[in-house]
């Protein structure tokens, strides 16, 4: 039976024989990308390469990529969830297309000197075409001229067949044609159009040839990309013919040691099985996280492992296991199943497992006592409020999903609202901190990043005249020796408008404008055509936002501190722009 160690090294192998080159895993904290967390698909890393740049590496890539999804976080312990995955991925960065695309992933799949599967296993869905985008005729012929029967090809809309999916997302995108495995009881029927739940995906083969900018607009890329994603764990699961991850390798290891440690069955009871699960998942997450160098924190991607342990950790006590014994075996058992794909878990094995205990233990020390106040709190009211569960969260650091499933597990009401208003709360707390993080630099006020700061303004407002009014900042970061400035624009900047944006910058400094600062209210600022984020907080004082005015040139909302004169800045020169992530430039640039 094929290992998923086998799988990820035959597709490798596979590609590598087609011309790929492999690169490597990128971390899981994406270094460039301000608007998410983690990496959440092999793409992610190489959306610069989509947009234009060239690789080292060539225009034929395969890899595999560590992925984290925290969307569902409430629903791991079921069949489908886990939040640590490995998507394998062979990348055309403008070279073959969908013909090669399409051949060679059918030749993976059915020869018999690779997976061997039956053809009748297998479906396919193909872009049935929209107002902007017509049928993916060229990929449907593909597939019948492969043997493919009509009647096994599902034609679908934005939702199945585009990605990213429902086309609602700006960067580079395009119609993609998708492969599914038969897991239904029987012999294989119809197609992901007529019968849904039998048939599960394995691969996504993604067209990508175009860009959607901010305006909704698709413009076509410089060159035709191929992006294919394949889940390894769930194709591991398809082809061992197993109804879920856990009965797989991957998780039996893991699961045989927690029987062991808490001397109960996995399948003596739901409630068991799904505590074993939520562990396993978890701490195979968090170990990967630590790996990545990730620490638990009360923000960003420490906040999202912290929940991670801490709702472990409550699952292992159900099941009657301490953490001082729980940890050290489960990370060996993760180690042993996941060392070979990413060798760095067994350099760090004593850091991850010292890691997980002292944040394990710090939560052991307030849960016995947490969970006496939740019994309180349940006694009274037969409920929790959204102010209980924030309670539970500051005395006793419970994450809002441990309080939710507490009170699930009662089987009782659980007051929905409030907890929906309380997770959002945390949201806006969380994304603030990463809004914080990324507008860094700026606690900084010495004579150069203050000088900086003032250029960044000049700069926006000039990119602005250049690419037009749907450049906003992404994010900004400024050391004294740099600035560093992200913005929304879909495209490639010429060398040209770069000329014309450091032309414009540096005429603003010799008329050397005066700098200085109003506080107005919004709707002033807005009347007043300010630029800027409206909600950020450093440039809010009392009910009113700080604005700084550049001369006639610019207005921006700001806390500053900035230079009294543009004149002092001496001259700008812009050194990079490239990609940054989908739909997002970024520019560096000196002063001097
Ligand atoms: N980006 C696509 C996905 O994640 C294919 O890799 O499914």
């Amino acid at each position: 039976m094929l290992t998923a160690n086998e799988l990820r090294k035959k597709y490798l192998a596979f590609f590598l024989s087609k011309g790929h080159a492999e690169i490597q895993s990128a971390s899981l904290v994406p270094e460039n990308d301000p608007t998410v967390l983690f990496t959440t698909a092999g793409m992610h890393p190489l959306v610069p390469y989509l947009l234009g740049e060239p690789h080292p590496m060539g225009k034929r890539l395969v890899d595999y990529q560590r992925c984290i999804r925290t969307g569902d976080i409430d629903d791991v312990g079921d069949d489908t969830h886990l939040t640590f995955f490995t998507m394998l991925g062979n990348w055309s960065l403008g070279d073959y297309f969908k013909k090669d695309s399409i051949e060679w992933s059918f030749e993976f799949l059915t020869s018999s000197e690779w997976l061997n599967i039956p053809l009748d296993k297998l479906s396919i869905t193909v872009f049935e075409g929209d107002a902007n985008t017509p049928f993916d005729q060229e990929s449907y012929d593909h597939w019948i001229g492969l043997g493919v029967a009509p009647g096994r090809i599902a034609k679908l809309g934005l939702e199945d067949n585009w990605w990213p999916a429902g086309g609602k997302h700006t960067g580079p995108q395009g119609p993609d044609t998708e492969i599914f495995y038969w897991v239904g009881e029987g012999e294989p029927v119809g197609n992901k159009g007529t019968h849904s739940k039998e048939w599960m995906e394995i691969w996504n083969n993604v067209f990508m040839q175009f860009s959607k900018g901010a305006d909704g607009a698709l413009s076509a890329l410089e060159h035709q990309n191929v992006d294919t994603g394949m889940g390894l764990e769930r194709t591991i699961v398809a082809l061992q013919g197993r109804s879920n991850v856990y009965e797989t390798e991957l998780f039996t290891g893991i699961l045989k040691k927690l029987e062991e440690l808490s001397s109960f069955e996995y399948a003596a009871s739901a409630e068991i099985k799904k505590s074993m699960r939520v562990i396993a998942d978890h701490l195979r997450a968090a170990s990967i996280m630590f790996m990545d160098g990730v620490e638990p924190s009360n923000k960003d991607q420490g906040y999202v492992l912290r929940r991670l342990i801490r709702r472990a950790i409550r699952h292992s006590k159900k099941i009657g296991i301490e953490s001082q014994k729980l940890v050290a075996p489960i990370v060996n058992e993760v180690v042993s199943s996941l060392g070979e794909s990413y060798p760095m878990l067994v350099e760090k094995q004593d850091k991850i497992v010292a890691g997980l205990l002292a944040e394990a233990q710090k939560f052991e020390k307030t849960l016995a006592q947490g969970l006496r106040e939740f019994s309180k709190f349940w006694e009274k009211n037969k409920s929790v409020s959204g102010e209980d569960a924030f309670n539970l969260y500051q005395s006793y650091g419970f994450p809002l999903e441990v309080t939710h499933e507490l009170a699930h597990e009662q089987g009782l009401e659980v007051d929905r609202e409030a907890f929906a208003a309380e997770f959002k709360k945390h949201q806006d707390l969380s994304r603030q901190g990463a809004e914080k993080k990324f507008a860094g630099g700026l606690a900084d006020h010495s004579v150069e990043t203050t000088k900086l700061h003032t250029a960044t303004h000049l700069l926006h407002q000039a990119l602005r005249a250049v690419l037009g009014d749907h450049v906003e900042q992404k994010g900004s970061n400024i050391t004294a020796e740099r600035l560093r400035f992200d913005f929304s624009h879909d495209k490639k900047m010429t060398p040209d408008e770069i000329k014309q944006v450091e032309d414009i910058v540096n005429e603003q400094i010799k008329r050397d404008l005066k700098v200085h600062s109003e506080q107005l209210t919004v709707e002033e600022a807005k009347t007043r055509g300010a630029i800027g984020l409206f909600e950020d907080k450093y440039a809010q004082i009392g009910g009113k936002i700080n604005v700084y005015f550049m001369g006639d040139f610019s207005k921006e909302i700001c806390g500053g501190p900035h230079v009294e004169h543009t004149g002092q800045l001496g001259g700008i020169k812009i050194q990079k722009e490239e990609a940054s992530s989908a739909g997002v430039r970024r520019i560096k640039a000196i002063l001097g």
